[in-house]
């Protein structure tokens, strides 16, 4: 795009925003989706599940996808192989980005400055700086926002964090996260470089991303093993898991971060580590950590779940659609034999031992269709949304300041009021990228 025609196309966008339409409850939202992919498509579903919506307008590189989300339409929405066409789109109230994380923060911007409210995939962004562009520009165009971090709208989910926020597990000093799988050897292959499927697609998948040639897996679905486009498994899964710590805890950021890792076992052509551990310090004591194992699949966890956290009155254990909380038991060092004589009595009668609480557990599902209800919900009542995107921008720059770690090989502190490193400004100038001409952050 020349820098004219990016003139031309946000000045009309200025002037689209004031068409945005009011909903009443018993409206339909018209939906626009850009991306269609693998994401794109679940969401797609999840919002086909309700019956106030319709898909008005889709956009993607691949015609096919486009195609196979009309014919799961209710409707017939127009087909668009540029995003900013459907942002154009005076039918359009709301989209959903399910596009590559490098090309979140272009395409919400545009959207919020079009008018559109916007549900948008995590991680929020590719840099710490574009998230907060993105909080900026949603707060002035004043649009309803929901960043995909469906685990947000799970009743069950909402019940564990204000059980632990309320002190129900004692004070949390350690929360854990895991992203384990073995795929040692082969990961995703090393395919030869080859020609693009075309010219244009690659130019418009890579956006603002450097230019370099195109191999296969740098593009559908395998980009999130490459920095230009992801974050990688941090910011893949771990926002999901940083997010839910977050909430839990009731803490908005971290105030230190460290990682170590590699790519130490798996031969193919990613660029992320196979193994990886990331350590966060939030105020207050507790210690927040994700293990990415993915060359040994053995369970890091006493339970296999995807979080716990350790409080000192128990153990809280979240999966995908349960959570147990497993009681401490309490010795009573008041008790404790410390001369021959206590070691007798002890023998007789034990040490003073009982649980510090009562196990307790839930069940429930963190199905996106619940996320999508929250969002077309708040679009009709302008309320903010259960993942409003302070939230997942938070959740988001905790996990990319710890790839900013990993890539200075440092211990970092950081102050999360000003979004920046107090002790490193070579890890301060990794809180965004230069974006390829034409490209601009708006
Ligand atoms: N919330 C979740 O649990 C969850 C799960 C999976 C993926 N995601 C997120 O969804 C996003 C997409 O991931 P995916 O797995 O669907 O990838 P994918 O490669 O399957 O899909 C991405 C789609 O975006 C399209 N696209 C790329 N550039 C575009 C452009 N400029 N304009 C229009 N379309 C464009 C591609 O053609 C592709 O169809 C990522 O940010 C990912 O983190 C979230």
């Amino acid at each position: 795009m020349s820098d004219s025609s990016r003139r031309t196309f946000t000045a009309s966008l200025a002037t689209a925003a004031s068409f945005s339409r009011v909903l009443g409850a018993n409206d339909r939202v018209r939906m626009g989706y850009i991306g269609l992919g693998n994401r794109g498509d679940q969401v797609h579903d999840a919002f086909l599940e309700h019956g106030d919506n319709q898909t008005t307008a889709v956009c993607d590189l691949r015609d096919d996808y486009m195609d196979f989300a009309i014919r799961k339409s209710r409707a017939t929405p127009k087909k668009y192989g540029d995003y900013r066409g459907l942002l154009d789109d005076k039918e359009v109230d709301a989209v959903v980005i399910a596009t590559p994380d490098h090309w979140h923060a272009l395409q919400f911007i545009d959207a919020c400055n079009a008018g559109k409210d916007v549900y948008v995939e995590k991680p929020l962004s590719l840099t710490v700086f574009e998230g907060r562009r993105m909080v900026e520009t949603a707060r002035r165009t004043q649009r309803v926002t929901q960043v995909g971090i469906h685990r947000r709208s799970a009743p069950f989910l909402k019940e564990a964090a204000e059980f632990v926020r309320a002190g129900g597990l004692g004070q949390v000093t350690v929360a854990r996260s895991f992203h384990i799988l073995n795929q040692w050897p082969k990961g995703i292959g090393n395919p030869a470089g080859s020609a693009p499927p075309s010219e244009a697609e690659w130019e418009q998948w890579l956006g603002p991303a450097p230019k370099v040639p195109y191999n296969r897996n740098r593009m559908f679905y395998n980009f999130r093993w490459f920095y230009h486009y992801s974050g990688g498994q941090l910011t893949n899964f771990g926002v999901h898991y940083m997010d839910m710590i977050r909430w839990c805890l009731g803490k908005e950021w971290p105030r230190a971060v460290t990682a170590m890792g590699g790519k130490y076992a798996v031969e193919d052509n990613r660029e992320i580590p196979d193994t990886l551990e990331a350590l966060w310090e939030f105020e207050g004591g507790t210690l927040v950590s994700f293990s990415q194992y993915n060359c040994n699949a053995a369970p890091a966890d006493a339970q296999r779940a995807e979080i716990e956290l350790r409080g000192t009155k128990g153990t809280m254990y979240i999966h995908g659609a349960r959570w147990e909380v497993v009681p401490e038991k309490i010795t009573d060092l008041s008790t404790f034999p410390r001369t021959p004589l206590d070691r007798a009595s002890e023998r007789a009668y034990g040490p003073s031992r009982k649980a510090a609480m009562e196990p307790r557990s839930a069940k429930g599902s963190q199905d996106t269709a619940l996320h999508a209800r929250n969002f077309l919900g708040c679009v009709k009542s302008r309320a903010r949304c259960t993942c409003d995107i302070e939230i997942g921008h938070r959740s988001t720059a905790a996990t990319l300041i710890a790839n900013i770690a990993h890539k200075t090989r440092s211990y970092l502190e950081w102050d999360g009021q000003a979004e920046r490193f107090t002790n490193s400004e070579a890890a301060n100038r990794l809180l965004h990228y230069k974006y390829r001409a034409p490209y601009k952050l708006g």
